[in-house]
């Protein structure tokens, strides 16, 4: 195998590895957002929802669900008439997302806006396990408010660890008061930041090193109908203050329906921001085009009547970047981030196809360009080579000389296999691919007996040497969905799979891991007997150089049961003699998959290889994936 380390082919944009994130299979609600208490503000449709009322006879108090006009984002408070002397008997309990994950003498933060109209009431708030045993509790007593909404908090610690706990909330006392957004977060989220994420999820995420974070989606930027599409300026400012959306994945799309699923936007564009920006990604949203999802009700807004939606483009770079003199500026200042967010590129619809996506497009491209020409735009792409969509689709795309098509596969691993070489043929100047959404289905697309296994991991390293091989075409790419949870999920296979408290990375995670923490600056050529490395002796390969440590990186995949014995000559190596690493992922059965019980069954295994005269032998396991790092 030669490899050519003074030829330099194409640059690696730093973008080129990245995460998709969407609120699917509670990735956001009931995920990454730390919100422990489900229907938080009595907002859902049934809005007791995740909630027991219990009110022991005789009894002792009352409960009116009230709706205020005047708050057109937050209507629902609670209304509690207290008439009780003893904490257990009138009150509610909720029971979470999937029940509440709890840790061992960790601190739990309960806050809650009220407001006193009369008498003295005390709220015993706290956690108990399924059993009814108390795990923490604390009281507040609430101050008379003058009839003004305030918030609360008080925070207690839990004695014992608990997968499905739930939480409750006691009213003694006599007297009347109202609540709203009753609340509860672990005090370890990400960065020990209030009303936070889930610092585990968060921590894989850094841990990938990710290029950029594709948010908020998915076809949840579509919505089921326009009405409940993804609209940003709902996400922003005040928790209190964002309205209860729908979640799109409530709907059944081919499996597991999930009645209880609506977005809080809690992680809402300033979470999404902050989040890129502290795991080092580049952020890039995702705007409704004035279509919805075409799975769905398809519906469309006429092309004359797009003004708000491209508003909303332009306002969202505004507040993302604008000084915070400006109207959308000061909002983000407001809440806490006067820096911009250096947003730098900014996705136009998700799988929008046809020419009715065309014709949006174009008015929408026209728009933001004129007025940030700076901003690259992300095109809604086909996959299909034999589908005339998508052919006319990308096509039409090129001619109109698109920055940045966005492509999504959810394939059999063969096709994966058979494609690392599909984008040897894409021309080099002109518009640029996202590989925006990929996985390799065990089964077929969106089955539920989809897995996430050793083989369709593996296919997807020997598809992303084929990425790599074309950075010249290919700036970015991204394993989806990204996170699932065991108990909520709605689509298979996922990159991380959660339950309340633990976590673990699949085998695609760590693929995924190692392109991305072995990015490399620039690709080299590497070839065997003359050919790209793209299935022949069943091997996969890619070459770069990462310029700042002064180093070689090779991928190698081998997708065959045999051991492949291998010399590598490094052309150009300065020195003769050098030393390197391997980190290895391999498995000799390919239906391994990593699990809670065994999270790193299948994670890169580090090893140490010598180069002698410029050579360096490698046999490469069967089924496996090595990246290779010499000193130039
Ligand atoms: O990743 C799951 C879904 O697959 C996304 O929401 C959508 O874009 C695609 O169809």
């Amino acid at each position: 195998i030669a490899v050519n380390v003074r030829e330099q082919v194409a640059p690696i944009a730093p973008t080129m590895w990245g995460v998709f994130f969407e609120d699917i299979n509670l990735g956001a609600d009931g995920g990454i957002y730390a919100e422990m208490v489900k229907n938080r503000s009595f907002e859902f449709p049934k809005p007791f929802m995740g909630w027991k009322v219990v009110r022991q006879q005789p009894i002792e108090g009352d409960m009116e669900l009230v709706n205020r006009p005047d708050n057109v984002n937050n209507p629902r408070y609670l209304r509690l008439k207290v008439s009780s002397s003893e904490a257990g008997s009138f009150g509610l309990i909720n029971e979470g997302f999937r029940g509440m994950g709890v840790k061992k003498d960790l601190r739990y933060d309960f806050s809650v806006l009220y407001r006193v109209i009369s008498g003295n009431v005390v709220l015993h708030v706290g956690l108990r396990d399924s059993l009814g045993n108390v795990l923490g509790e604390n009281k507040l007593i609430l101050p008379a408010s003058n009839d003004q909404w305030q918030k609360g908090s008080v925070s207690f610690e839990s004695a014992k660890r608990e997968l499905k706990a739930q939480f409750f909330v006691w009213a003694t006392g006599s007297g009347v008061v109202d609540i709203d957004m009753v609340s509860l977060f672990p005090a370890d989220t990400w960065k020990n930041r209030p009303g936070g994420l889930r610092a585990d999820m968060v921590q894989l995420l850094a841990d990938m090193k990710p290029g950029f974070l594709r948010f908020p989606g998915g076809c949840i930027v579509e919505g089921y109908d326009l009405s409940q599409r993804y609209q940003w300026k709902n996400t922003v400012g005040p928790v209190e203050d964002r309205p209860l959306l729908i979640n799109r994945w409530n709907f059944e799309f081919a499996h597991r329906p999930t009645p209880d699923y609506f977005q809080t936007f809690g992680l809402g564009f300033f979470e999404y921001f902050q989040l890129a920006e502290d795991i080092g990604a580049s952020p890039l949203p995702i705007l409704n085009c004035g279509m919805a999802c075409q799975f769905n009700t398809g519906e469309l807004v006429p092309v004359e009547n797009l003004d708000p939606y491209i508003q909303d483009a332009l306002d969202l770079i505004e507040f993302a970047n604008g000084e915070v003199s400006t109207t959308w500026g000061k909002v983000r200042a407001r809440m806490g981030h006067p820096a911009p967010f250096n947003l730098r590129m900014m996705g136009v619809g998700n799988e929008n196809w046809g020419p009715q996506y065309i014709e949006r497009l174009k008015v929408f491209t026209q728009a933001i360009k004129a007025k940030y020409p700076e901003i690259t735009l992300v095109n809604s792409g086909g996959t299909d080579p034999s589908g005339e969509r998508f052919d006319y689709l990308n096509q039409t795309l090129r001619e109109m000389k698109a920055d940045v098509i966005d492509e999504h596969y959810y394939r059999r691993p063969e096709w994966f296999l058979s494609n690392a070489r599909r984008y040897d043929s894409y021309p080099r100047n002109g518009s640029k691919v996202f590989a925006g959404e990929y996985a390799a289905q065990s089964d077929k697309m969106v089955s539920t007996d989809n897995q996430n296994n050793w083989l369709t991991a593996m296919s997807e390293a020997a598809f992303m040497t084929g990425l790599e091989r074309n950075s010249a075409v290919v700036q970015m790419a991204a394993y989806a969905p990204l996170f699932a949870h065991a108990d909520g999920w709605q689509w298979r296979p996922d990159l991380i799979w959660v339950n309340n408290l633990d976590i673990f990375g699949t085998t695609d995670y760590y693929v995924q891991q190692l392109f991305s923490t072995n990015r490399g600056n620039y690709t080299v050529p590497i070839s065997m007997a003359g050919e790209v490395m793209a299935g022949g002796d069943s091997l996969y390969a890619t070459a770069a150089i990462d310029s700042e440590h002064q180093e070689l990186i090779i991928k190698i995949v081998n997708t065959g049961a045999t051991p492949q014995q291998k010399t590598f000559r490094l052309n150009g190596l300065a020195k003769a003699n050098s030393s390197g690493t391997v980190q290895l992922l391999s498995n000799p059965e390919v239906s391994v998959q990593n699990s809670f019980d065994q999270p790193k069954r299948i994670s890169p295994q580090t090893a140490t290889v010598a180069v002698r005269n410029r050579q360096l032998p490698y046999t490469i396991a069967p089924y496996a994936f090595a990246v290779i790092r010499v000193k130039l």
